[in-house]
């Protein structure tokens, strides 16, 4: 299978392209990334070596540039777009929306108008379980919710949802949309919840948790979505939809305390501090579609994909380092410079 994927210097798309290519040998990955703050090449410095010769080629552009797109898809007869290039950080798009619609909701229109020119066989759009907004403390969301995003970022990737859907209604396009839970594991940007924590508990550093903590979120391992996201390929019905969840739902505060525990850190390191504007206060996955249609079922229990992870930043604390730029930096300082 010869596969586009954007978004391959991010965390889910590095994960996904080393699991595709590990897979088979009958993968062959072309990666399409702008190289944002968030990207990192070299996670993928030794697909080369590892999987062998020219089964993986980088492609430096901007999935909003339609001419570069377009070139990128007529060049080989792909199989299938799997699209991860996002913006992907709500509380950057609460600071900043526009770069959020821009490659969020303008760049995934550019890829599929590109992908229906190419007649590319299938395409798969990468979501998430942010489109549907926030639940009270019962219930779970499946795939007939009413999407109802509440931040900048959710409202632009319920947009490109909505965008995948008209290309299947109107064009007959053959898509899928796989909504998934919040992801943890290896190569994750230290912006996000878990990375971040272990980044400053390292370092002694004082870990913001926004409110009183009890905010919910269904945690998954990265690499249950990625073979989920290979089943949804495979399997999934044109113009289906799919929800993957880790079963693992956990308040924030529990969360943080349990990577504190493996680190060997104290708990007084952690400060309740203000609020995110806007905060989903819980959500959960029912994944019985994805299960029924697809054989999904999550591998990896929290508590071991959480040792796993907590392993994975201490002997790649070089990686943390090495992708903090200086926009990383200035962000860090203008959003939690007030808060703690
Ligand atoms: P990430 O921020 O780690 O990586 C995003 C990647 O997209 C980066 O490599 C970046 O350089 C690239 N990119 C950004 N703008 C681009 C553009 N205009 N053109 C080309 N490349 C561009 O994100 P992630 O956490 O790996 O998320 C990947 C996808 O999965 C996103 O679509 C996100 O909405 C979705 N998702 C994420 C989670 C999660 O928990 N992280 C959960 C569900 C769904
Ligand atoms: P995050 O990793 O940003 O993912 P998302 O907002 O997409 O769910 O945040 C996960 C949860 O952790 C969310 O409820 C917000 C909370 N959080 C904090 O309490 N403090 C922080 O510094 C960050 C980044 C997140």
């Amino acid at each position: 299978m010869l596969l586009l994927v954007t978004g391959g210097c991010g965390f889910i798309g590095t994960n996904f392209i080393r699991l595709a290519l590990g897979r088979d040998r009958e993968t062959t990955v072309v990666n399409l990334d702008k190289v944002t703050y968030a990207g990192n090449p070299a996670n993928l410095a030794d697909a080369e070596t590892r999987f062998g010769p020219g089964r993986y080629t980088f492609v430096h552009g901007d999935i909003c540039d339609a001419a570069l797109v377009r070139d990128v898809i007529g060049s080989r007869p792909f199989d299938a777009v799997v699209h991860f290039a996002a913006e992907s950080h709500v509380d950057r798009s609460i600071s900043d929306a526009t770069p959020f619609v821009m490659t969020n909701v303008l760049g995934t229109q550019t890829l599929l108008d590109a992908a229906r020119q190419a007649k590319t066989p299938r395409y798969v759009q990468v979501s998430t379980d942010e489109v549907y907004g926030s639940l009270g403390p019962e219930g779970a969301f499946s795939e007939s919710t009413p999407l109802a995003p509440n931040s900048p970022y959710s409202a632009s990737k319920a947009a490109a949802d909505l965008l995948v859907r008209a290309a299947h209604e109107t064009y007959g396009m053959d898509v899928v949309v796989t909504r998934c839970s919040n992801n943890y594991g290896p190569y994750q940007f230290p912006e996000k919840l878990i990375p971040l924590m272990i980044r400053r508990a390292l370092r002694d550093e004082p870990l913001p948790v926004y409110g009183d903590g009890m905010q919910v979120r269904d945690w998954i391992h990265v690499e249950d979505h990625c073979r989920g996201i290979l089943l949804a390929l495979e399997k999934g019905r044109p113009g289906g939809v799919y929800n993957f969840g880790g079963g693992a739902e956990r308040p924030n505060i529990a969360v943080v305390k349990s990577l504190l525990a493996a680190l060997g850190k104290p708990e007084s390191l952690i400060r309740h501090v203000q609020d995110r504007p806007g905060h989903d206060r819980r959500y959960a996955m029912n994944c019985t579609l994805a299960s029924a249609e697809l054989g999904y079922s999550p591998q990896w229990s929290f508590e071991q994909g959480l040792a796993d992870t907590v392993r994975w930043y201490l002997e790649h604390e070089d990686w943390i380092a090495s992708v903090e730029s200086g926009a990383y930096r200035d962000f860090m300082r203008a959003w939690y410079g007030e808060r703690l």
